[in-house]
């Protein structure tokens, strides 16, 4: 039996193959374009998802060899918070609104101002951020009034995919979390924000959880593949749920981190959790249970920016050997990572990038250094509010396009001041999705049995003390900076 993982993110969807016995058999990644049509905003074409998806799955099952009759389940991790409005016919009436997108802090205040931020909690168990979904709803309505007037159907982007495999409108609660409409406690939809908003219950998709069955493929779409066989598909996750189960997140006390296009911080709750002020993001976990989490909103993508825009024309291999010869503090470079506004620990989109503390003697190296050093300690950022809301930490575990630098693993363990585990597996989110399904399919008995299944530690990369030391002085100055620029940012 095999299982398939659709992981759709922000700049490419990537698919795999898990074999029964619980090894991959294959993985295709199709790339698709992000839009900036203005400063702050961030778009997708839906339909580009879905082309790039169905040749994606012709692509693994064609030059894998998989069995067509041997698919038997689908699940799914999917960029959170993104807006899919699609018409009475399911067609898709606008580009996708992305989770990077800042144009909503207007429509962020008047939620805010409606209910407060204490009922807010007490609603959706959330801060009204710029990123996330029902903002974005009120931004259409206040902004395209006649567009909105014909959305039928609100989805999130990997349940876009899910409609076109299924023909079935439907999320799981760890996607819904991020969208301001659902009520994270009880995994309901909050009747009094679906009313402030202004949208019909009808218009959401139906809630699952990440492992529950939510439809079959469909029999022309099986046709389109040569797929014979029912295949069920499962809820999914959004991807950093979907993350979490794919490096083994699922009980308290193992924290994962992701360096990926955002930088996460991730904590496992066997019960929902919500400091008073509400800095983390209190979301339902794929497992039935809950998580926190702190969000940076660049990450990878500060060194893709530093790599591919500021140094076009120099790799990445050099870059990050000149950073390896420069040192711990970057010769008193410091680099904040808000290239795209920040979400936690700040929730301001008006805050920018910056490169501070330069002299004649700072290198390119030392800059790129400070690149990996400004987001270990946006991380950081996260990591000490998990402290504080006394979360255990006993394992942090790290995933994402990031993790592949040695030299950034190691910065992490300096500046967190904690043992970074490696694991046997870097596939994270669409790991995740195939963990998923497999539950869904019977193959496990519930999602912490098919983590214990597939994914270990490996490795362990070990503080420096030292290091850890001067960094601790370096995050203190790190910290001020923000609030030393904050009015700058918004001058
Ligand atoms: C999570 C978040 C990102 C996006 C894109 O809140 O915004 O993880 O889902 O990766």
């Amino acid at each position: 039996m095999i299982y398939i993982g659709i992981d759709l993110g922000t700049s490419s969807v990537k698919l795999i193959g898990l074999s029964q016995e619980g090894s991959i058999v294959g993985e295709i990644t199709k790339e698709y374009p992000i839009y900036f049509p203005k400063a702050n905003w961030a778009e997708q074409n839906p339909e580009d998802w879905w082309k790039q998806t169905e040749e994606g799955m012709k692509e693994l099952i064609e030059k894998f060899n998989i069995p067509k009759d041997q698919i038997k389940g689908i699940g799914f991790s999917g960029q959170m918070h993104g807006l899919v409005a699609l018409d009475q016919n399911g067609e898709v009436l606008t580009p996708a609104i992305l989770w990077n997108d800042q144009r909503t802090s207007k429509e962020c205040i008047e939620i805010e101002t409606h209910f407060g931020q204490a009922k807010l909690t007490e609603l959706v168990g959330n801060k009204a951020l710029t990123g996330f979904t029902a903002p974005k709803i009120l931004w259409l309505k206040n902004n395209h009034r006649e567009l909105f007037d014909k959305v039928a159907h609100i989805l999130l982007p990997k349940d876009y995919i899910r409609y076109k495999l299924t023909g079935d409108y439907a999320t799981d609660v760890s996607d819904a979390s991020g969208m301001l409409l659902l009520d994270v406690k009880n995994r309901n939809w909050s009747q009094e924000m679906i009313d402030f908003i202004g949208i019909k219950n009808e218009m959401l998709p139906k809630l699952y959880e990440s492992y529950e069955v939510t439809g079959v493929l469909s029999e022309s779409v099986k046709e389109s593949f040569g797929i014979q066989g029912e295949v069920v598909v499962v809820g999914g996750a959004g991807d950093q749920a979907a993350g979490a189960v794919g490096t083994g997140t699922v009980e308290e006390g193992v924290i994962s981190i992701t360096l990926g296009t955002s930088g996460v911080v991730f904590a496992a709750h066997n019960d929902f959790a919500v400091d008073e002020e509400n800095r983390l993001h209190s979301f339902c976990h794929a497992n039935g249970k809950y998580h926190s989490m702190g969000v940076m909103l660049s990450a990878a993508s500060s060194l893709k920016w530093w790599v591919e825009d500021v140094n076009k024309g120099t790799s990445f291999e050099e870059l990050l050997r000149e950073a390896e010869e420069s040192e711990v503090g970057s010769k008193g470079a410091i680099f904040l990572p808000y290239l795209m506004g920040e979400r936690t620990p700040y929730a301001d989109p008006d805050a920018r990038g910056c490169f501070i503390g330069l002299n004649m003697h700072v290198k390119r190296g030392d800059l790129t250094r400070a690149v990996l050093e400004g987001v270990s300690f946006g991380l950081r950022d996260s990591l000490e509010i998990l402290k504080d809301l006394n979360i255990p930490i006993h394992q942090i575990r790290v995933i994402g396009g990031g993790a592949k630098s040695k030299l950034w693993k190691q910065i992490l363990a300096d500046v967190l001041n904690h043992p970074i585990d490696e694991i046997n597996t870097n596939q994270g989110g669409a790991l995740g999705a195939t963990i998923l399904a497999a539950v869904g399919s019977g193959q496990y008995e519930n999602v912490e049995e098919g983590c214990k299944m597939l994914i270990k530690s490996i490795n362990q990369i070990k503080p420096v003390e030292e290091h850890v030391n001067q960094y601790e002085k370096i995050y203190i100055k790190y910290t001020s900076l923000y609030t030393c620029l904050k009015d700058w940012f918004k001058s």
